[in-house]
């Protein structure tokens, strides 16, 4: 089976798809598969360059990639590809309407306002300049966290502490997307939780080492955060996995997913769901998967092989 790994693209997160493409192709070359790395640096290559494969595993993370749109192009080509489906991916993609989603369905997340570049910039001329749309923070707690609605690797997201830094935040976070999220902070313990083929892997806390929050930096630099499996009370690990399994299934998601939350007082909030999480050298879900004796190399022949049945 010749399996091309695709990766690049053209979002914000095109250098962590390269870092998780890499490690695939390491993990892969193994004799198992005929394998391709398929690097996309324009759109438009896409089609050109996964002629002749077999299956396509994607790297791709964020626009163009973790959203449906490739998955798009690959089911009209009748080429199967590793994850899930185009609605589960455009739909995870959305940090706003997935959230609305899981509230709908009695999940907690966050408090959160999503604004629109449109309107927001609109009310700023409005009230004469000043920033933050002339409703301090729409009546939710600080510390706020502003981030690109469609983002992902917490590129454009900033912590905010208080109302002066509140329009920079928006202005930075909408330098990349034209809708944010502005999220309050729920305090306690960041856990993430990955599903593959609909069991749940084990429970990994978070912790920044000298970040303030699991940034970009945290989250990709050797050493910039420890994640290790966690031991919780019975009934609280009982209620965190029904909500990673509730939100895979409320979401559509297939094959894995990783979700992330913030556990308070033994109630998981869900911040979001990643249908094509990073697996780079330092990525939770491969992480989580050596957790519970499964290595990287199978990780991926499950990955193939849920996603082919
Ligand atoms: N968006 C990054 C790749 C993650 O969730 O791991
Ligand atoms: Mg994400």
């Amino acid at each position: 089976m010749k399996v091309g790994i695709i990766m690049g693209g053209v979002s914000s997160e095109r250098e962590v798809s390269r870092m998780t493409g890499k490690e695939m192709a390491a993990q892969l070359d193994r004799g198992k598969y005929e394998m391709l790395p398929i690097e996309i640096t324009r759109r438009e290559e896409l089609i050109d360059k996964v002629k002749g494969i077999d299956f396509a595993l994607l790297a791709l993370h964020g626009a163009f990639g973790e959203d449906g749109t490739v998955q798009g192009v690959l089911e009209t080509l009748g080429i199967p590809y590793s994850g899930s489906g185009v609605l589960a991916s455009s739909l995870c993609m959305d940090k706003d309407l997935s959230k609305r989603l899981l509230r709908a369905e009695g999940i907690a997340t966050p408090e959160w306002v999503c604004l629109e570049r449109s309107s927001w910039c609109e009310a700023t001329v409005e009230s004469g300049g000043s920033r933050g749309n002339g409703n301090p923070a729409w009546g939710l707690a600080y510390p706020l966290f502003v981030k690109p609605n469609s983002g992902g690797s917490s590129i454009g997201v900033r912590r905010v502490d208080d109302e002066g830094k509140l329009g920079f935040a928006l202005e930075e976070a909408f330098r990349w997307d034209r809708s944010v999220v502005v999220e309050s902070m729920v305090h306690g313990q960041e856990i993430t939780c990955s599903v593959l083929g609909g069991e749940l892997l084990p429970i990994l806390g978070i912790r920044a080492n000298e970040a303030a929050w699991f940034d970009y930096r945290a989250k990709y630099s050797v050493g910039g955060a420890e994640e290790h499996q966690i031991t919780l009370p019975s009934e609280v690990e009982a209620r965190v996995r029904d909500v990673a399994l509730a939100c895979n299934r409320i979401l559509k998601c297939g094959v894995y997913a990783r979700i992330d939350m913030i556990l308070k007082d033994g109630v998981p909030y869900v911040l979001e769901v990643n249908t094509l999480p990073g697996m780079t050298a330092t990525s939770l879900l491969p992480k989580s998967a050596l957790a519970a004796g499964i290595s990287y190399a199978e990780l991926l022949d499950r990955i193939i092989e849920l996603s082919l049945q």
